[in-house]
């Protein structure tokens, strides 16, 4: 894997020479913050040696370099997903190469379904801790020390000072927003009720099927990562509704502006 990450971001610096501080990955219905980037060079992942190969035909995905606000800035615009069939290796290999291409900070987001009961449809959860419960774990296997150590703490996963700032820039934006654990479930279903309520008994605020495995890898890289979710669905024991797909990239397009928003002066301002 070494070598393939090295291969990687040599052909990456050899098409865009680019030197990126944050890296951020785009989930759900939040795409559009590729439109807040002054884009300098993009890489469908197609192009690019080592990534996986797209298991959704005409999926649309690449590498977005550019700046926001003058900072350098590398994006993934669409992520691999271990529903899809790729390996937790391969699901993480981009961040990976962030890391080596220079990035420090990595900002990650998706949507996800709120168990919390005080939270609503809509809302934005700055992650602060999440559960692992996906069945592969990406740092099973020998351990590359030139990555990171073979047991990684896992205490702040997420930045305590990056999710106070972000809060103050919130505020600042008028912009409301929650915090919250994030349990990761490998999907593609989503929850039954009485999955829901299991999540609730954990101690999760909300659940999703991303996230965890690029964190785990970022901070056996040693990245300061900041979480992001947006509230698309309710998993409500009483609640019978069905979630379905549209649903979820409604309302995660619906706070898209806002979560944009928040992200860019964080960046910015940080
Ligand atoms: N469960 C799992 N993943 C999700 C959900 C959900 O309810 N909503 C959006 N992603």
């Amino acid at each position: 894997m070494w070598e393939q990450v090295q291969e990687t971001i040599k052909f990456i610096i050899n098409k865009t020479g680019f030197k990126p501080e944050y890296g951020i990955i785009l989930g759900s219905g939040l795409g559009g913050f590729a439109e807040d980037l002054e884009i300098e060079h993009m890489l469908p992942y197609n192009e690019i040696p080592n990534f996986p190969v797209s298991t959704v035909e005409g999926h649309k995905g690449a590498l977005l370099f550019g700046t926001v606000g003058g900072k350098k800035v590398v994006a993934m615009q669409g992520r691999f997903h271990y529903y899809e069939g790729y390996s937790m290796k391969e699901v993480t290999f981009p961040v990976r190469v962030m890391k080596f291409l220079g990035v420090q900070k990595l900002v990650v987001s998706n949507a996800s379904g709120g168990v919390n009961p005080f939270y609503k449809v809509g809302d934005i959860v700055l992650i602060y801790d999440h559960i692992n419960m996906m069945p592969e774990h990406p740092l099973r296997g020998k351990n590359d020390e030139r990555f990171g150590p073979r047991f990684v703490n896992m205490s702040e996963p997420y930045s305590r000072k990056m999710i106070s700032r972000a809060k103050e820039l919130a505020l600042n934006l008028n912009i409301e927003v929650k915090d919250g654990i994030y349990l990761g479930l490998q999907g593609p279903t989503f929850e039954t009720l009485s999955e829901y309520r299991m999540v609730k008994v954990l101690g999760a605020d909300c659940v999703g099927m991303s996230t965890v495995p690029e964190v785990i890898v970022a901070k056996h890289m040693d990245m300061e990562v900041f979480g992001i979710s947006v509230i698309t669905d309710m998993g409500d024991e009483d609640n019978i509704d069905e979630v379905n797909h549209q649903e979820v990239l409604q309302a995660a397009q619906n706070a898209e502006p806002k979560v944009r928003e928040l992200i860019k002066e964080l960046i910015i301002k940080y």
